[in-house]
């Protein structure tokens, strides 16, 4: 084929007119769920502030550790706006994770996962995991104390897994211990890896959403749902929501500007009670409660494979209930759901208070 015609084929396709055509006849169902629909946009317009504001930091952000603690400070007192732009991108990281969440429980309550759309939600999954990377690896970068220990901490989690458990935490730590090759590992993942495999799952999850159009809960009718036009009335709405959370970024990032504690020392002890991120708690003190030894196996052991075959059944939700005149097992999945939900909100704030 010649280039010429592949241009011209492009250009049908990809032209403003085409795109302005795709985006006139999309429409949003208006219901009482409705709301829900407004968390998949926020996540994103999150991601974008977190790729603008990455960007600048990259600016002055140097991945040694020699460097990367002295750069951060330097960001944070020398460099004009630098504790604005590194709180909101710490501030906006954290709430983007909390919107994933209430996206991700939302589309499975309003059962967004039945056919057509079941590579939506699985491409929904892999971006749930490629996020949570993008915190852990971020927590380390600024070679602190508290992230140097809580990576180390994390890292060793990992390498509890039978088999290929040390593999990984050798993998992951660029050695047997957390040194600065675990700094310029993380800061390659976080800057590069993650980047890439964000920017092509939210191509194909957006994609499709496009392709199959926003679904209806099966409890609602389809044919009787009013809808309301995505561009210009939906997205207005959307931007409200966007506005709403810049305003709520800089005033968390003005009167609670992220901190950056102590330089990471390798022979210091490790700070009393040290807790990982707030959305990896619910898992650190469940395994805090498992008794030392399940049957012969270590209690962590047991603790760490189940969330593995959380993580793979997560995957498979949308394989096993797919049909929505099965009332019997969508009445299953809202009880799985909530004590899932129920199990991760309780963890979290038995782990933050204890
Ligand atoms: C970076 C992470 C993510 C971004 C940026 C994102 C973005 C979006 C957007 C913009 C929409 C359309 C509007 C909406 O329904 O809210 C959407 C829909 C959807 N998302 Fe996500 N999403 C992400 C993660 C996830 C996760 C973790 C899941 C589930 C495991 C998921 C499953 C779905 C499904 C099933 C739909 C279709 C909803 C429907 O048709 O009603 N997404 N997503």
């Amino acid at each position: 084929m010649k280039l010429a015609t592949v241009t011209s084929w492009l250009d049908e396709r990809l032209s403003i007119s085409a795109l302005a055509k795709v985006a006139s006849k999309k429409e949003v169902p208006l219901h009482r769920h409705s709301i829900w629909y407004y968390f998949g946009g926020m996540t994103l317009f999150l991601f974008t502030v977190q790729v603008a504001t990455g960007i600048l930091l990259l600016l002055y952000y140097r991945p040694s550790a020699e460097g990367a603690f002295e750069s951060v400070q330097f960001i944070m007192t020398e460099v004009q706006f630098g504790w604005l732009i590194r709180s909101i991108h710490s501030w906006s990281a954290n709430l983007m994770i909390a919107t994933l969440f209430i996206h991700m429980f939302s589309v499975f309550f309003l059962r967004a996962y039945y056919p057509p759309r079941e590579i939506t939600w699985v491409s929904g999954v892999v971006l749930l995991f490629i996020v949570i990377c993008f915190g852990f690896s971020g927590y380390l970068l600024p070679w602190n104390k508290l992230a140097f220990f809580a990576t180390k901490v994390g890292t060793e989690i990992a390498g509890v897994v039978p088999v290929v458990g040390r593999p990984i935490l050798r993998f992951l730590r660029g050695g047997d211990d957390v040194t600065g090759a675990t700094l310029t590992r993380f800061f390659g993942f976080h800057v590069a890896v993650l980047p890439a495999a964000a920017t092509v799952f939210i191509g194909i999850h957006v994609l499709l959403v496009q392709l199959h159009g926003m679904s209806v809960p099966p409890n609602l009718k389809a044919e009787s749902v009013k809808k309301m036009k995505f561009v210009p009335n939906f997205l207005l709405r959307d931007l409200i929501g966007w506005i709403l959370a810049i305003g709520v970024l800089a005033a968390l990032a003005a009167l609670f500007p992220w901190e950056l504690g102590e330089k990471a020392d390798a022979f210091a002890p490790a700070p009393a009670g040290i807790k990982p991120e707030w959305y990896f708690l619910f898992m650190f003190q469940t395994l805090k409660y498992l008794p030392a030894k399940i049957w012969v196996v270590d209690g962590e052991v047991v603790g760490i494979m189940a969330f593995n075959l959380v993580a793979v059944l997560l995957f498979i939700v949308p394989f096993v209930d797919r049909s929505p005149e099965n009332k019997r097992r969508r009445l299953i999945f809202n009880i799985i759901g909530l004590i899932a939900l129920l199990f991760i909100v309780v963890m979290t704030i038995v782990g933050y208070v204890t």
